[in-house]
């Protein structure tokens, strides 16, 4: 384990030390198997960032831990979910259930990580929508994703996600289909989205992790 990870885990059992013991091991482990690192290194360093599907709010905690400069704010549909996020200490982030929650806002950036697999198509378009609404003119969407792929990984990746979404119902969702990255790319260029792109983050990892960067098209370039 690299210092920075072991760093993290610290953190983290810290700011959720008020969370159950369950919380606190799911937050170990997605903090183990998801690139966060990836996706925090594409999020500016100050300015507002909206994370939708935030769950525990894993993600913010991090953000907080590297930069006291963002005002973080965390949505999702699940109310457990932010119940959690509320009992970890997580200085100055706000939480809601829904994006509805921030319905008027507007943000620099937008993060939506391990979502978009949990849902149908239309609630995946629905979702883009909403995040672009939700950010300013050139504002930064960051979207991170298992892409969908052949093999073993794919059958342990669908594996563990079944019994996180069906059997042991951690996780809401009515799918688990993971992403095509040639149609989420459509997607995003379809939803008034620019300077589009894709990279592999699944070095060292078990999924086929894939990050997505994006820039909200200004009026003028539309
Ligand atoms: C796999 S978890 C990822 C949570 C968090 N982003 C993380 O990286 O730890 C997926 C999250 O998406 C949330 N979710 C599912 N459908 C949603 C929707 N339509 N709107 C907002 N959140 C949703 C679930 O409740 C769950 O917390």
């Amino acid at each position: 384990m690299g210092p920075v990870l072991a760093e993290d885990l610290r953190y983290l059992l810290r700011c959720y030390r008020s969370a159950g013991v369950w919380s606190r091991i799911h937050v170990v482990v997605r903090r183990i198997l998801c690139p966060f690192d990836a996706v925090m290194e594409v999020i500016p360093a100050c300015g507002k960032h909206l994370d939708v599907g935030c769950g525990s709010g894993i993600l913010l905690a991090l953000l907080r831990g590297r930069s006291a400069k963002q005002e973080l704010c965390g949505v999702d549909a699940s109310a457990e979910k932010i119940e959690q996020a509320h009992l970890a200490r997580i200085e100055g982030a706000r939480f809601g259930k829904g994006i509805g929650e921030v319905r008027g806002e507007l943000f620099e950036s937008v993060s939506l990580v391990d979502v978009l697999y949990l849902l149908e198509e239309v609630e995946q378009d629905r979702i883009v929508e909403m995040c672009s609404s939700a950010l300013r003119q050139g504002g930064l969407l960051v979207v991170k994703e298992v892409e969908r792929s052949t093999g073993w990984r794919h059958c342990v990746a669908t594996a563990q996600e079944i019994l996180a979404v069906r059997v042991l119902r951690i996780t809401m969702g009515s799918e688990v289909a993971f992403i095509e990255t040639g149609r989420f790319a459509d997607l995003l260029r379809n939803n008034g989205f620019d300077s589009i792109s894709t990279r592999r983050v699944d070095r060292g990892y078990l999924h086929r992790h894939v990050l997505f960067t994006a820039r909200k098209r200004r009026d003028e370039d539309r």
